[in-house]
């Protein structure tokens, strides 16, 4: 197999920003000194996901949601065949870790949807609970999904992480994508920074 590109720089960057927009928020989720930095992380985070739902359309190939969306029994298979050591390798994301991608992505938008009404004291207590409830459940999904990037890794011999840094995966030449996409990273800046400063008003 040779060296492809296969992640594009918004898929990258945005996936970088995100973990540390979510760090950040959860953080300072329970410090009212640390208010205004919580609301803008969660503000920025949302700016990604929204980014990142138009990228799963208009994105190059293994970013789009079509090349790598598949049935929970495609992802059974998967994680059954890891088990036995003999996982199928995909140059984009395999389909158990597709739907971490899923439940993350949309985590990430009911983080921000219920965490910004209480800010703005609009919620009840019970909407407060909730956002809290959101926002731990998104810790464990953020946990299965290390997890999974670790036995993946290691099953595989590839370091994913480092894909997800540098953009290069092992595959078929047939599967590398045409360009890194870069003029599209001032679009995706613009959204998680328009995202963090607006919510935070
Ligand atoms: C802390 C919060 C994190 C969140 C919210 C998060 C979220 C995501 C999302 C949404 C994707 C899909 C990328 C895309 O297609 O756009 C992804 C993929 C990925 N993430 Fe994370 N991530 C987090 C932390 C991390 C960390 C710390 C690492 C490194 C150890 C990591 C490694 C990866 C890798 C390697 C992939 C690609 C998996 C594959 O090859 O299919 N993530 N992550």
């Amino acid at each position: 197999m040779n060296k492809i590109l296969v992640w594009d720089w918004p898929t990258r960057i945005g996936h970088w920003l995100m973990a540390a927009s979510f760090v950040i928020a959860y953080a300072t989720g329970d410090s009212e000194e640390w208010r205004l930095v919580h609301v803008m992380a969660g503000g920025t985070l949302a700016g990604l996901v929204l980014f990142r739902l138009v990228w799963g359309v208009a994105g190059s190939r293994h970013a789009r949601f079509g090349s790598f969306l598949r049935s929970p029994l495609a992802a059974w298979q998967y994680l059954s065949a890891l088990a036995r050591g003999r996982p199928e390798h995909y140059a984009g994301h395999n389909p158990a870790g597709a739907w971490a991608i899923v439940g993350l992505l949309g985590l990430g938008l009911a983080a921000t949807a219920s965490g910004w009404p209480v800010y703005q004291e609009m919620g009840g207590e019970w909407l407060e609970e909730f956002h809290e409830v959101v926002v731990n459940g998104m810790l464990l999904v953020v946990l299965l999904h290390l997890a999974g990037v670790l036995v993946g890794s290691l099953a595989h011999r590839e370091n994913l992480a480092r894909a997800m840094l540098t953009g290069w995966k092992r595959g078929d030449p047939a599967e590398a994508i045409s360009g890194a996409r870069v003029w599209a990273l001032p679009v995706l800046l613009a959204c998680a920074g328009l995202a963090g400063w607006y919510l935070s008003r």
